[in-house]
């Protein structure tokens, strides 16, 4: 019951921390259960459970924030238990119902209230529900059951300088996800399949690798962990492809960039008009809105620049100042995006 005393909110970053509980449902004869709440971090999993061998997993991420006015508000859940449906059938999963995601995700931010953190902070609560595969079978098949769980961790910016723009780069050796593959979906496979790249790249000393299409080589993909976009004049401007995971952040950014008078482009992005960009970011629950300061294309010898004086772009930071005022309750929810935990 310490942690309250303990934890020092304005210093968080975004990583693991214990809270009191955790909340699950068993998929079994063809039915969810009713959700159960549970304070062990652990799993009891049988050894040839499908998740470990065969990558059944499929996650989603996202946050509640704490308003000025005390009310905890939940971002667009519905949105995540629709790509988490979809994820669950790109990986021949069962699917839990919008509801059973909703009622799960409002029962475990409620019950670690204490948790969530307060307003002046900056931070807020990151939710992330994980199915996995879970009976015993040795040959490639889908499995018959599955667990459903969702904890909570108090977070801090995913890149620890924040809103602070950060340089990205491209390393043309690696994949992330095919176009025919698993991209749209948020599936581990698909962060395993970054690891490699990912460790590279921070060894260099970059925040995160930027994806081309696995194809051509030609597009530009998404970023590790979030979508890309960029700023040319009065357009955002941001890739269409078949390989990237379809961000609720993008989609919420496209809708209150139309709404500040910009042109959306969701189209291909050949990697050369990065050099037309004036501004570009990163952007992902995790992530908020992170600037890019520069991109190093390493195996073609470019570099593309965004920020020479270490700051943000003025409509990267009006997109981003917007977004988190939705988030924190300061502006109202005009698109019914948020939820209170009452
Ligand atoms: N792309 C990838 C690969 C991600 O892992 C994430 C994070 O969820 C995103 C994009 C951003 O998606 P969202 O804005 O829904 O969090
Ligand atoms: C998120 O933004 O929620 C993510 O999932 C990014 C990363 C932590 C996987």
């Amino acid at each position: 019951m310490s942690a309250m005393n303990t934890i020092d909110w304005s210093t968080l970053s975004f990583g693991y921390m214990k809270t009191d509980y955790n909340v699950r449902s068993y998929y079994r004869d063809g039915k969810w259960s009713a959700p159960e709440l549970e304070t062990s971090e652990y799993l009891n999993l049988h050894m040839a459970a499908t998740c470990l061998h065969y990558g059944q997993e499929a996650f989603e991420g996202l946050k509640a924030f704490r308003g000025k006015d005390g009310k905890v508000r939940i971002f667009r859940m519905r949105e995540n238990a629709l790509r988490l449906q979809s994820s669950c059938g790109g990986i021949m999963m069962a699917q839990p119902s919008v509801e059973l995601f909703e009622e799960m995700v409002k029962l475990v931010v409620k019950k670690n209230e204490r948790f969530v953190p307060p307003y002046e902070s900056g931070a807020s609560l990151y939710i992330r529900p994980l199915i996995i595969g879970t009976n015993a079978q040795v040959g490639v098949r889908p499995a018959i059951e599955y667990t459903f769980l969702i904890f909570v961790t108090p977070v801090g910016p995913y890149f620890k300088e924040g809103f602070k723009p950060t340089p990205m780069v491209i390393i043309r050796e690696y994949d992330r996800a095919a176009p025919l593959g698993t991209g749209t979906f948020k599936v581990g496979g698909n962060y395993a399949a970054s690891l490699k790249a990912g460790q590279i790249a921070h060894e260099k000393g970059y925040s995160a690798v930027l994806y081309l299409d696995a194809r051509e080589k030609r597009y530009i993909d998404e970023c590790g962990p979030a979508n890309f976009f960029g700023i040319r004049g009065n357009s955002y401007i941001t890739p269409k492809s078949e390989s990237i995971l379809p961000s609720i952040t993008n989609k919420s950014l496209i809708q209150l960039a139309e709404e500040m008078g910009l042109t959306v482009e969701r189209r291909p992005i050949p990697v050369e008009e990065l050099s037309t960009f004036e501004e570009a970011g990163a952007c992902g629950t995790a992530a908020v809105i992170s600037p890019i300061s520069r991109i190093d294309d390493l195996g073609e010898n470019r570099t593309y620049e965004f920020s020479k004086d270490g700051k943000a772009g003025p409509i990267s930071e009006r997109l981003y100042n917007k977004l988190r005022a939705i988030q924190y309750g300061d502006e109202p929810d005009k698109y019914g995006w948020v939820t209170i935990v009452e």
